[in-house]
């Protein structure tokens, strides 16, 4: 009997980050097993997936267990591209609303894992083969607000961080972990109700404006770097299909209760970009505005990284319009925005013809699986976009730490782009 033939799989509901419930597969092969789990977004993109089928996730269990699992057993584990295929086909809608993009994913990064097992290789390696070496950097999330936090937090999702000049993984690490400590104390000295909240994503959640947040985030990346003599470079999510009012076609700011036209959300991203040396930022403008986006891109994209997530929810097609329009010059890839492996990849492919350069990450609700941290490797992607703080952000950065150490003599940081390195 081969080793990578699948024999058993099994689903069962386990809890994310934000207590909700979600679904881990175990997938057996004759000599290997694999286990993934299902993220979940809270700023979802309208252009994802389903997570969840009608009958919600009892009926996804249902299923898995009494109708996907019979039709992979006797499969071949390494057959990833027929697996999700065949997901897609049981499906039989063009959103997995019948199956649910949550145990798609946990099937089809189970089966990978399996298939990895069975060989006796790292999730990375069986991914991405003999050249995968390459260290992605972090793209650490220090300050949160919109969705991810309290009402008097920022009106911006992400207040992020790249520790550009890190020499390692474990240096980039130690160095967001320095920034985030740093901008917690700052904080309690701006903010005297500060009780060392943090929000869905491990940032600090705290009653502070946005550009209270940028400057605090300034101040201490500029310490930090020139102590450690390391550069640190920022960034953010404005998240802004979030503040997006579609009856009265403007921005709500919840904060301070007011509105800001389309043009003024573009001036205002244009203005933070230069006032606090941004080099990276995430869905400026709602998920539907990609002229906005080509106007903001042609306006500071040799400069700022100007990357779609809302905008391209990991799907091709989407991705094909953006290139067409210049809307953007980087993406973020959320394996469970599509619901497979093979989605995301041939996702990436269609980015990386384009020339965007894509962003491995998490979701808001995460469990302790690290697969995101092996397709980062495996798939080549020179940032990942996984938090800074919290157990199940830290288990995404632990496993990176272990696959550079696993790389030893082979591995080097990942190279970035002109708009991180000037
Ligand atoms: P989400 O947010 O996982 O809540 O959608 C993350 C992001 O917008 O990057
Ligand atoms: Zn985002």
């Amino acid at each position: 009997m081969v080793e990578t033939i699948i024999e058993d799989v099994y689903a069962r509901k386990i809890y994310d980050s934000r207590g909700g419930p979600t679904i881990e597969v175990e997938v057996v092969t004759v000599d290997g097993f694999g286990r993934a789990s299902a993220p979940a977004g809270a700023s979802t993109g309208t252009h994802e997936v389903v997570p969840f089928p009608k009958g919600g996730i009892d009926e996804a269990l249902r299923l898995v267990n009494e109708v996907v699992a019979e039709k992979l057993i006797g499969m071949d584990s390494t057959d990833q591209v027929a697996v999700d295929d065949l997901l897609h086909e049981i499906d039989g809608t063009d959103n997995f609303s019948r199956l649910g993009g949550a145990a798609a994913l946990a099937i089809s990064v189970a089966v990978a894992k399996a298939a990895a097992s069975s060989l006796g290789l790292p999730l990375f390696q069986y991914v991405g083969g003999v050249f995968a070496t390459e260290m992605p950097f972090p793209l650490g999330n220090v300050v949160g607000g919109g969705r991810h936090a309290g009402e008097r937090a920022p009106n911006v999702q992400e207040f992020l961080i790249i520790p550009v000049g890190a020499k390692s993984y474990e240096e980039a690490v130690e160095l967001c972990i320095k920034v985030h400590r740093e901008v917690g104390k700052m904080i309690s000295k701006l903010d005297k109700s500060f009780a060392g909240g943090k929000g869905d994503e491990g940032a600090w959640a705290a009653n502070i404006s946005d550009e209270e947040a940028f400057q605090v985030l300034s101040e201490a990346c500029h310490s930090t770097s020139h102590e450690v003599g390391r550069k640190i470079v920022l960034g953010a999510d404005f998240a802004a299909s979030s503040m997006w009012v579609p009856e009265e076609g403007s921005y709500y700011l919840r904060r301070e209760g007011r509105k800001r036209t389309r043009e003024e959300q573009i001036n205002y991203v244009i203005e933070a970009a230069e006032r606090y040396d941004l080099r990276y930022i995430e869905d400026p403008l709602h998920e539907e505005d990609f002229e906005g986006y080509s106007l903001l891109t042609k306006a500071i994209g040799h400069r700022v990284l100007v990357c779609g997530d809302d905008l391209f929810t990991t799907n091709a097609a989407r991705i094909k319009k953006g290139l067409e329009l210049r809307a953007a010059n980087a993406i973020i890839i959320k394996p469970n925005q599509v619901g497979t492996l093979t989605d995301a990849y041939r996702a990436l492919r269609v980015a990386r013809a384009g020339g965007l350069m894509p962003v491995m990450s998490h979701r808001s609700g995460e469990t302790e699986d690290a697969f995101i941290s092996h397709l980062a490797v495996g798939l080549r992607c020179p940032l990942i976009k996984a938090g800074v703080m919290g157990g199940e952000r830290i288990a995404k950065h632990n496993e990176l730490i272990r696959i550079e150490e696993m790389l030893e003599n082979v591995k080097c940081m990942a190279e970035l782009p002109p708009q991180l390195t000037r």
